[in-house]
Order: structure tokens, then sequence, then C-alpha cells
């Protein structure tokens, strides 16, 4: 099939598009797939979501869905990827809490790329065990995107299970490959998936491993997870959320020197990146009122242990990159 968004796919900017887009491609997997079993990784971003509901319309519980938790995901992140999949997509889920495994094979690396191939590698292991514990699947679903086939980067490529070994042969099934990402939240919402899934910001398929700069430590992970918790909240409360594309914590390995209760500490600081995108090539800094800095400020200084300041990035990409590594 060609990787050319087709010329009559005409934009989906509404519900009756999205309804009609839906109806189509309901009709095509029902064609494509017959009675046969599609598996499908679900990370829980709004590709994934959407495509499983969309194969889940289709086919019903001849779909299986897999969930692994590499343990770098954001607060309570497995729970409501996992609710919102019981109560609006219902199909089968395998869960697998893999955190161990995954945070012992990083332990010690501190190379940026190796970590993000270490996470690819993994995952792509046990999705496999997962796959061999089944029988009679013929295809594999992806929620791959228009822009993932566009971006020459391949940033996905470690959580699109392309790479997979050669007893796994499967049939590859791409419901969403032609649509961009406002497209995909068209048809999130036609399918009435929750707004707070279909409009989550997005999140790199590493997670907050690199946002755990350098190598990453159960504690320093923590700190990233806690703070992260606290800016989401802050950032919905005062709906700052609707104002930046990208809003995250990051935590160097690097310990600066504080005072508490007298004493001298040496503990880590936080840094607070909020940027404003369209597509992530560029990304600008608008202003966070300082009221509301201050607040998130003290809220992470008290509640989380293990930390003496916070820092706000301010720098545009570029020649920053969102990410820090
Ligand atoms: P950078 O840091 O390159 O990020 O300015 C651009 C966008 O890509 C996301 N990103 C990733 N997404 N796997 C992903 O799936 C990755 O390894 C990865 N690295 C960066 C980043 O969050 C931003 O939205």
């Amino acid at each position: 099939m060609s990787d050319v968004r087709p010329i009559e796919l005409k934009r989906i900017d509404n519900k009756e598009k999205a309804n009609d887009f839906i109806n189509n491609s309901v009709k095509e997997i029902q064609k494509e797939v017959g009675n046969q079993k599609v598996l499908l990784a679900l990370s829980g971003g709004v590709d994934s979501l959407v495509c499983a509901a969309l194969l889940s319309k289709a086919i019903g519980k001849n779909l299986v869905c897999v969930h692994v938790n590499h343990g770098l995901l954001r607060l309570n992140e497995s729970n409501l990827v996992i609710k919102a999949f019981k109560e609006k997509i219902g199909a089968n889920l395998i869960y697998v809490d893999a955190s161990d495994r995954f945070l012992d094979k990083l332990s010690g690396v501190s190379e940026p790329e190796t970590k993000r191939k270490i996470i690819g590698k993994e995952f792509i292991e046990v999705f496999a065990e997962e796959a061999r514990k089944l029988d009679d699947i013929k295809f594999l679903g992806q929620g791959t995107i228009y822009p993932d086939i566009l971006e020459s980067k391949g940033i996905k490529a470690h959580h699109n299970v392309g790479g997979l070994p050669d007893d796994l042969k499967f049939k590859l099934i791409e419901p969403i490959k032609f649509l961009y990402k406002d497209e995909v939240r068209q048809i999130g919402l036609a399918l009435d998936l929750p707004k707070e899934m279909v409009f989550r910001q997005p999140f790199p398929g590493p997670g907050l491993g690199v946002r755990c700069v350098g190598a990453i430590t159960r504690e320093r992970l923590e700190i990233v997870r806690l703070t992260d918790a606290i800016l989401r909240e802050e950032f919905l409360n005062y709906k700052l959320n609707e104002k930046f594309w990208q809003y995250f914590t990051v935590v160097p390995d690097y310990k600066s020197v504080g005072v508490k209760d007298g004493k001298r500490t040496e503990e880590y600081f936080v840094v607070i990146r909020a940027i404003n995108s369209v597509d992530a090539t560029i990304a600008t800094c608008p202003e966070i009122p300082y009221d509301i800095l201050t607040k998130i400020r003290d809220r992470m200084l008290k509640e989380v242990e293990g930390i003496n300041r916070v820092l706000v990035d301010i720098s545009p990409k570029p020649p920053a990159t969102i990410e820090w590594e």
C-alpha cells in the first residue's frame, strides 16, 4: 500500500467527516481482517487509543491489546489508560508491568541514545514474549500517523513494533496512518473517548526516561514523576494547559548546595519546561505568570523529597531542543 495520503481523503475537521472516516475505516478493517485476530501495543497516547477504538469497533473481541508499563510512565498513567480502555473500548487487554526489567537494564547507563535504544529493544522483547503466548494472531495493529511517515527521524521507532523477531511475522494494519494529529483527535472525540485522553500533550515513547537526565535512578525518577504531576495539576488548575503545547519537569543528575533546618544539604534541582509549538520543529516559551510559578515552586519544594531548587528553562527551539536529552 502506498505511503502517500490519498487525495480523496478530505481534511477531517468536524464530527460529520470524522464519522464518515470511522464508517469507512471500520468497513475496510473488516474486509481486510475478516475473522482473524489483531494484536496492538497500547501505549496510552491518543494515537494508539484511537487505533484501538477503531479496531475494536470493527472486529470486537478479535482485538488483543498489550499495554507495557516500562516504569517510565507518568504518575498513575497505566491506571488511566486501563480505565479509559475498559470503559470506552472494552476489547481484550493484557497488562504487563515490566518496570523492574527496564530499570535494571537502564541502570548505570547515561548516554541518551543508548538509553533510548535499550528502552526500544526491551519494549520489543517484552511485546514479543506476550505475542508468543497467543495463538492465531495474523495481524499487528499500529497507531502510526502521517507525520510519523513524513518524518525521516522516525522518533517513534521504538514503540512501533516493526522490528519484531523473525518468528513473529504479522501483517501490518495501520488504520490512521494518513491522518494528522488534529484529525486523530477529531476521530477520538467522535468515538467518544475521554477528552483528557484525546487532548493529551505529546509524550515521548521513552517517557520520563529522557527527563531523568543521565543515568536513571529510582530516586530521581520519583522526583521527576511527582514534580511532573504537580506541574500538570496546576497547569490544569489555571488553564495553562490550553496555552502550552508541552510542559514537564526535568531532573539532571547533579546536586547543588542548599540549607534545610539550619543544616547544609546537597540535593537535586528540578527544571520546569513549558513550550508552545505546532509540530515540535520549533518551539517558543510563553510566559508563565509569576504567581503561578511561585505556587508550583512552593508545592514542589514542600511535597517532593530530595530537591532544594526549582529552575525554569526559557530556551526556545532552536537552539535548544524540547527535551533535554
Ligand atoms: P525534541 O527534544 O527533539 O523533541 O525537540 C521534539 C518532540 O519529540 C518528542 N520526542 C520524542 N518522542 N520518542 C518519542 O516518541 C523519543 O525518543 C522522543 N524524543 C523527543 C518530544 O517530546 C517533542 O514533542
